[in-house]
């Protein structure tokens, strides 16, 4: 079947939805998800972040659909024609989620562990408003204990489902669920229930927010302040890869995650004892840099490329400020030079 989004055209097997599609082309038209996880079976369709709009349903019947669609549910038909970052209805549908998430979503990203790779944060950079028009209060819970290694903040949760589906699918029984409905709508208080098994961890990784943190890295550090490698262990847990990121803070190993690609998905799902209790280098085997490909001020200290040198080409002494504000300021003590005065003379600075 052939579909076009952004006037890219490729070629995927019946039974792709177009976000998978759109994924396959890259670049600036995959939409952007918060709750489609590839990894679990049945996600998406919870956040509407993903919305693209169908100029040709087609070419067995090429009428547009009227509505925007969810592209992570919605399913490729030979002929297709789809618009994501091409229309401006998708742009300003995504600017309207962002709102929305953010209506009941606290400002507390100083504070969250999640700050720097969070996708909320991603999503309001690229879709988000500068100032907010909601001034009710915002929806509050009480605070929950749910166990030693997992921080819990039903405050910041967006209800994407996906930490109830690693329950669901990872674990043997799932005792914890979205529980009440609309604005009182909350993750069960059973939740605490799940936290004993092998897999639970995993919630912490593909929690799109910080609501679920790792309570063994909490207030640490900042994630753009470690430096995260590939490692691997033998690990004799059934069903766990092994393979994880350790994020590095000098020879110190602050946080085990599972390795993410560059949708914020894990590759593979990892167990509690290497994400919780294997913090000595020597217990892993490390392979070297994990890349990040994604934009992401994780980024900002990347060490895998060479950064490019900025040159600023301006005026000489532009820089030094004129003489009337460097005595309003700090720099009213330091006294031009001969050459600057020169300058100064002739109007230059
Ligand atoms: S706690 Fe996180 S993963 Fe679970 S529903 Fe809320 S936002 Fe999604
Ligand atoms: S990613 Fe499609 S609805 Fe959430």
């Amino acid at each position: 079947m052939k579909v076009t989004i952004d006037g890219q055209s490729i070629d995927v097997e019946p039974g792709t939805t177009i976000l998978q599609a759109a994924r396959k082309i890259g670049g600036e038209s995959v939409p952007p998800a918060m709750c489609y996880y590839s990894k679990l079976k049945g996600s998406g369709g919870k956040c509407r972040c993903c919305l693209v709009e169908v100029s040709k349903g087609s070419d067995a019947d090429p009428r547009p659909m009227p509505k925007l669609v969810a592209s992570c549910v919605t399913g490729c038909m030979d002929g297709m024609e789809v618009n994501s970052t091409a229309s401006e209805r998708v742009t300003d549908a995504r600017k309207a989620v962002t709102e929305f998430l953010l209506i009941n979503h606290p400002l507390d990203c100083p504070v969250c562990d999640q700050a720097g790779e969070c996708d909320l944060q991603n999503l309001s950079f690229k879709h988000g408003k500068s100032e907010t028009r909601f001034i009710e209060e915002k929806r509050t819970f009480e605070p929950e204990d749910i166990g030693p290694n997992i921080q819990l903040h039903m405050n910041r949760c967006i209800l994407c489902y996906r930490c109830v589906m690693v329950a669901d699918q990872l674990t043997d029984n799932r005792v914890h669920g979205v529980v009440d409905r609309g604005d009182h709508s909350n993750i069960s208080t059973c939740i605490s229930k799940a936290i004993t098994n092998e897999f639970s961890g995993n919630m912490i990784d593909v929690c799109p927010v910080g609501a679920l943190t790792d309570k063994t890295f909490r207030f640490k550090s900042r994630v753009w302040f470690n430096k995260p490698y590939n490692a691997h262990r033998d690990c004799k847990t059934p069903g766990c890869c092994g393979k994880t990121t350790v994020w590095m803070f000098g020879n110190e190993i602050q946080r085990v995650t599972g390795r993410k690609d560059e949708y914020h998905e894990v590759e593979d799902f990892i167990c509690n004892e290497c994400r919780f209790d294997h913090k000595d280098v020597k217990d892993w085997v490390i392979e070297g840099p994990r890349k990040f490909e994604k934009d992401s001020v994780i980024n900002q200290n990347n060490y895998t490329r060479k950064l490019d040198t900025v040159v600023i080409e301006t005026e000489t002494g532009i820089l030094k400020g004129r003489e009337q504000d460097r005595k309003k300021i700090s720099m009213r003590h330091k006294p031009l030079d001969a050459q600057e005065q020169t300058a100064f003379k002739e109007g230059n600075i």
